[in-house]
């Protein structure tokens, strides 16, 4: 493994920033946005559901009709590199094939099957309580899909590559528009958020946060 070290972490974390202007002559290459896809890959969810799917948009007539629901993508939609849909799951309940997959892929016996899935059960139930309403549940799968997503923009930033994440859409217009061109099955899965990359074609303005007294506590 290459030595990494921290100073050379918190400069990527400095160097990170929202990215509302990208060059639009620089393109991602190939073999960089495989990594940033294979952090989502190996990015931890909720009980190993991994409940997400990412469908990277690059075809510009695609790109085209979201835009004008899209009011978060500050630039021209053309101008960013890569633009990154990020789906969830929906109604992963303890007792969906989706969660039983899950179980199968990591090999449990039927027996450590139906323990675990009980558990599932009493932990959407009566302990994070989703199973009253889809969106509670939705929500949960979509909760999972932006640690997905921190790691692709730090992964991104460590390698010196900008990126946006957007929340500013209209999910019920984007959730429609690329269902009807078949990119993914609305019953299945909806849109949890998106994700530019590309590379800033201008300076972005220096973070502002929190001192570290007002959002970090140590109980001892
Ligand atoms: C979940 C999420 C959604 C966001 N949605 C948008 C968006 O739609 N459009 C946009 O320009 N910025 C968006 N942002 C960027 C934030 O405004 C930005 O991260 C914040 O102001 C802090 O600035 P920094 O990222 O440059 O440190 C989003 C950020 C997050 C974490």
């Amino acid at each position: 493994m290459t030595e990494i070290n921290k100073q050379q972490v918190l400069d990527a974390f400095h160097f990170r920033a929202a990215c509302r202007n990208y060059d639009p002559e620089r393109k991602i290459p190939q073999q960089d946005m495989d990594y940033i896809l294979e952090l989502a890959r190996l990015s931890p969810s909720s009980v190993g559901s991994e409940p997400w799917k990412f469908i990277v948009l690059q075809n510009p007539k695609l790109r085209e009709k979201i835009a004008p629901v899209s009011w978060g993508i500050k630039h021209p939609i053309q101008e960013a590199s890569h633009l990154v849909i990020i789906l969830a799951k929906k109604n992963a309940r303890y007792d969906s094939e989706f969660l039983r997959n899950a179980l199968v892929q990591r090999g449990l016996t039927p027996e450590q099957m139906d323990a675990t899935i009980a558990r599932y059960k009493s932990f959407q139930q009566d302990d994070i309580k989703i199973l009253d309403s889809e969106r509670a549940l939705f929500d949960w799968c979509s909760k999972q899909t932006y640690i997905a997503l921190g790691n692709m923009m730090t992964g991104a930033a460590l390698i010196g590559i900008d990126s946006c994440p957007i929340e500013g859409f209209n999910y019920d217009e984007v959730n429609r528009i690329l269902a009807e061109e078949g990119i993914f099955d609305a019953n299945e899965y909806g849109v949890s958020c998106m994700v530019t990359f590309g590379y800033r074609n201008k300076d972005i303005k220096k973070k502002a946060r929190k001192p570290v007294e007002q959002v970090i506590e140590w109980v001892k």
